[in-house]
């Protein structure tokens, strides 16, 4: 099972940063410009996206040595494995809120104005918060 979900996990987060960064430029670009919701489509995508990986996530945390498993005082006190077992699911978990959120939020607006701004604000707090969690030098294999 982790052999599977680790590499899933792992290779959809490019897709989520993706979606989320596009739709993150289409909000504001949509908002400076006063254009209307086509860029909607956008946003639900980076909704969709970020829910499958808070899935794969979920399930990871589970069947990884890195994720439940390490939960310990020691493991607390080296970055790292702090990283792994508490701030990037915590901290992923609430950019995924966010995004949620900003989508239903948005969505029962009636100014197209307020939607865009709320998607620009709330999708781009969640990306930073992911971007400043990720644990980079693993991934990237630095
Ligand atoms: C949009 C949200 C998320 C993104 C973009 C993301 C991205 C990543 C990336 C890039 C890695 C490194 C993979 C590697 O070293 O090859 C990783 C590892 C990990 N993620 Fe996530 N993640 C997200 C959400 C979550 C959530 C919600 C959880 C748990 C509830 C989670 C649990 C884990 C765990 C436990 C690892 C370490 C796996 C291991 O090395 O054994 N992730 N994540």
């Amino acid at each position: 099972m982790y052999e599977a979900i680790k590499p899933l996990h792992s290779y959809f987060a490019w897709a989520v940063l993706f979606v989320v960064a596009v739709a993150v430029v289409l909000a504001g670009a949509a908002f400076i410009s006063g254009q209307n919701r086509s860029n909607q489509k956008a946003a639900l995508f980076a909704v969709i996206a970020a829910h499958i990986q808070l899935l794969l996530g979920l399930i990871l945390y589970f069947v990884s040595p890195q994720g439940m498993d390490n939960l310990s005082s020691a493991a607390m006190k080296d970055p790292f494995a702090r990283l792994l077992a508490v701030e990037h699911p915590l901290t992923n978990i609430i950019a995924i809120v966010l995004i949620t959120l900003g989508y239903s939020r948005a969505k029962k607006m009636a100014s197209n104005a307020a939607a865009n701004k709320t998607l620009f604000i709330f999708y781009g707090i969640a990306l930073l918060l992911l971007l400043s969690r990720i644990p980079w030098a693993a991934w990237l294999g630095l």
